[in-house]
């Protein structure tokens, strides 16, 4: 006979933000770029960008000390650790481990790395739930951690990038609901390679014949991401409505029923024409991109510790998260929160 599998729910949020905030004003005397048109086109304000000696798995230790204290938990208690990055400290290994090794010495749990940039949150968020669903673990911690401020072009030319991203740390902790009808519904994710030189970053590749000259140091064009903002744009909205369609209707809800979205962080007017589209009223979410501009991984935890500190996330309610990014990847979860 089928048992029915055991459901995960978010249990604490944490967000760790470097102190250092650079304001639009800041950029204006690296690019030629304007708070004006940063607002316009992005609806940014300001974003956090680290000072030297901050890393991101301390950033991220910061984020994960603060989820734990939520959920009432210890690092003793963490059975597994996720972290979603496209800016791990090194090329390897990846920053799980050096959670592992801030976190929680001497105790050997396993620590997994996702690079699956804007949509990474989601990513590990499905491979967490899986974990729990399954009975393998009963105490997950998901990191999402970015700095980009150091891989960013501040030169005049950087100013097409330049003035998107931020640097940034969220985290949570997954563990089994027994209340019947609560926790993760479902979680749907997407790819489509076909298009991953629309936003990406070359270097440094092991594809490169040799990947870095010796002593060398290496300041290319291949060394900094580049983006058709355009492209990107178009294939966010209609991919981020498509999929929260595609969610609600394998769990036989409709997009009204929810109650609350979170939704990735790249750019305002993305979010509000997919909250357009899909006739969800802009009272039902909460934007960061002002403050922070967009932390890839790290939007969706942001999000939700702000929402559940402002108290705008309430048990029963039917909670949204979706994204979009590089890759393509792009992924939607609902969750009967608790
Ligand atoms: N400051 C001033 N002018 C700028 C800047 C800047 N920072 N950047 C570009 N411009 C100029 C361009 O050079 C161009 O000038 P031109 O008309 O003389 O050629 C003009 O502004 C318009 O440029 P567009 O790229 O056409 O502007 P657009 O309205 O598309 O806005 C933007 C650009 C904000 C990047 C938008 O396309 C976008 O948000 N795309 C989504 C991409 C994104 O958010 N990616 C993040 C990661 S993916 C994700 O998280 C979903």
């Amino acid at each position: 006979m089928l048992q029915t599998l055991r459901r995960s729910r978010i249990s604490g949020v944490g967000k760790f933000l470097p102190p250092r905030i650079v304001k639009n004003q800041d950029l204006e005397k690296l690019m030629n770029t304007s708070d004006e048109w940063i607002k316009q086109r992005t609806g940014i304000e300001e974003r956090r960008w680290i000072e030297p000696g901050m890393t991101n798995a301390a950033m991220g230790h910061e984020a994960a000390v603060q989820a734990l204290k939520d959920a009432q938990k210890t690092p003793e208690d963490i059975d597994a650790i996720i972290y979603a990055t496209l800016s791990p400290d090194h090329f390897f290994p990846g920053c799980g481990v050096m959670i592992q090794k801030s976190l929680c010495p001497g105790k050997t749990v396993p620590a997994l790395d996702i690079k699956n940039q804007c949509s990474g949150f989601l990513y590990a968020l499905s491979v967490a739930d899986a974990w729990i669903k399954s009975g393998i673990y009963n105490c997950v911690l998901i990191v999402g951690g970015e700095i980009h401020s150091t891989g960013l072009d501040q030169s005049p030319e950087g100013r097409d990038i330049g003035v998107l991203f931020g640097d940034g740390a969220g985290a949570v902790i997954v563990e089994p609901t027994d209340k019947t009808g609560d926790g993760i519904l479902v979680t749907k994710l997407h790819s489509e390679g076909e298009h991953l030189e629309k936003l990406w970053c070359h270097g440094p590749s092991s594809s490169d014949f040799p990947r870095l000259i010796k002593g060398s140091q290496v300041i290319g064009e291949s060394y900094f991401p580049s983006m058709d903002g355009r492209f990107v744009f178009k294939n966010a909205v209609t991919r981020m409505c498509e999929v929260m369609v595609e969610s609600c209707q394998s769990i036989g809800v409709k997009v009204k029923d929810i109650d609350f979205v979170v939704a990735h962080q790249a750019n305002l007017r993305i979010n509000s024409m997919v909250l357009e589209q899909l006739e969800v009223p802009a009272h039902k979410t909460l934007n960061t991109l002002q403050k922070y501009g967009n932390t890839t991984a790290a939007t969706l935890p942001i999000g939700l510790q702000e929402a559940k500190e402002g108290g705008l996330l309430k048990p029963g309610q039917l909670v949204a998260m979706v994204a979009f990014g590089s890759g393509f990847t792009w992924g939607a979860t609902l969750i009967r929160w608790s």
